[in-house]
């Protein structure tokens, strides 16, 4: 089997470095796009042989050495009783944003194996069609970004809603965060069972916070997933954007592999959290330039690993859906012979 991923998140030697890509399946792809047109995502996601097939895509025909489940990170709103859907052009709406600590307390906790049990049985079917090709990744929402989501009701810039409510209500904030901490962690060990073989946590928007702010309302909540999965046998991965001012504070809520933005180059970045494996960290519109742009600056988070056990090739954020899959295909041809032959 490839397991140079899953080698290169113990920080153990590999042959050459292992990539994959966050958004690897998505509408950057024709066959993704194609799909769309007949299915809404919640609608793929849904029908695990939809989900199956679209996970896949990528495997098939890039140099991908992982496999990142089809799923979404709102996808545990629904049985919260948080229904949401996706709009075009603009991304989540949730239909009725948490605002109060009554809103709160009207939230359900649910059992990931009867609630999302379609997501287990994706798991459990990728298991079987990937044939060890690949290790299959799964994942979930830190805390303070599942928050802000359900807050906000959407994408914001400011975070002004999730911020006054953490300031304002910090009781029924922690509550909130304690809930998430035990569905994810919960839904997470659910993955696991099923079979997804690494997870990653993404905390999308924890770089909106300050460094005390993210210590008092968010690290204790993410800290708590990652005590939880101490014990669970698969490597754990924790990303955030936009995070480099609290790089080591992230990294001390936890995680075996630290994903880097593209912020900070990987050396530096490295350099503040030695005791981890890192990820990352190219900048996903270098793909939208000249190839031999995007080659060199490949070459340049490369240089800066300098061949240390412990870097898996990723973007800074997910790959954007107006980059050619060509280039996609070439980068990740081109990272392996870099690190093959040197
Ligand atoms: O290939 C993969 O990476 C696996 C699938 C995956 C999706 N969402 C599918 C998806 C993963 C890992 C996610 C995680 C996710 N979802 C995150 C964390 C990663 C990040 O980007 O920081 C976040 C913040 C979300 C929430 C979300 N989902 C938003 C804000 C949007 C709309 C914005 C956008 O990019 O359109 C989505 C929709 C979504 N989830 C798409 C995909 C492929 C867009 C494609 C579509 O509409 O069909």
């Amino acid at each position: 089997m490839n397991d140079r991923f899953l080698r290169a998140c113990r920080r153990e030697p590999v042959d050459c470095t292992p990539v994959w890509f966050m958004r690897q399946a998505g509408r950057y792809m024709a066959d993704y796009r194609e799909l769309r047109k007949r299915y809404s995502l919640l609608e793929i996601v849904r029908q695990p042989e939809l989900a199956v097939a679209v996970t896949l895509q990528p495997v098939d025909v890039i140099d991908v050495d992982a496999a990142i489940l089809f799923s979404d990170l709102l996808v545990p709103f629904t049985p919260m009783g948080l229904d949401f859907e996706f709009i075009k052009g603009e991304g989540p709406s949730i239909h009725y944003p948490i605002r109060s600590a009554s809103d709160v307390g009207r939230l359900r906790t649910f059992d990931p194996r009867e609630s999302l049990a379609h997501v287990l049985e994706t798991i459990r079917i990728l298991r079987r069609e990937l044939h060890d090709r690949v290790p299959l990744i799964g994942f979930g929402g830190a805390p303070f970004t599942l928050a802000a989501y359900a807050i906000e009701g959407g994408p914001s810039t400011t975070y002004a809603h999730t911020k006054a409510f953490m300031y304002a209500q910090p009781e029924a904030w922690h509550k909130l965060g304690a809930m998430f901490a035990a569905l994810i962690a919960d839904y997470m060990r659910a993955q696991i069972d099923a079979g997804a073989q690494a997870i990653q946590i993404f905390d999308s928007w924890a770089g909106a916070l300050s460094r005390s702010d993210y210590r008092e309302f968010a690290l204790p909540h993410s800290r708590a997933i990652f005590d939880q999965l101490s014990d669970s046998g698969v490597p754990l991965i924790h990303f955030g954007v936009g995070a480099t001012a609290i790089l080591n504070d992230l990294a001390e809520a936890g995680g075996d592999v630290i994903g880097l933005d593209w912020r900070l180059p990987l050396d530096e970045a490295w350099a503040r959290i030695s005791d981890r494996a890192v990820q990352g960290n190219l900048d996903p519109t270098a793909l939208l330039g000249p190839r031999e742009r995007m080659f060199a600056a490949a070459d340049d988070v490369l240089r800066r690993a300098g061949g240390r056990p412990g870097h898996i090739f990723n973007l800074g954020h997910g790959i954007l859906p107006s980059t050619s899959l060509e280039q996609v295909q070439a980068l990740a041809k081109h990272v392996h012979a870099a690190t093959l032959a040197g």
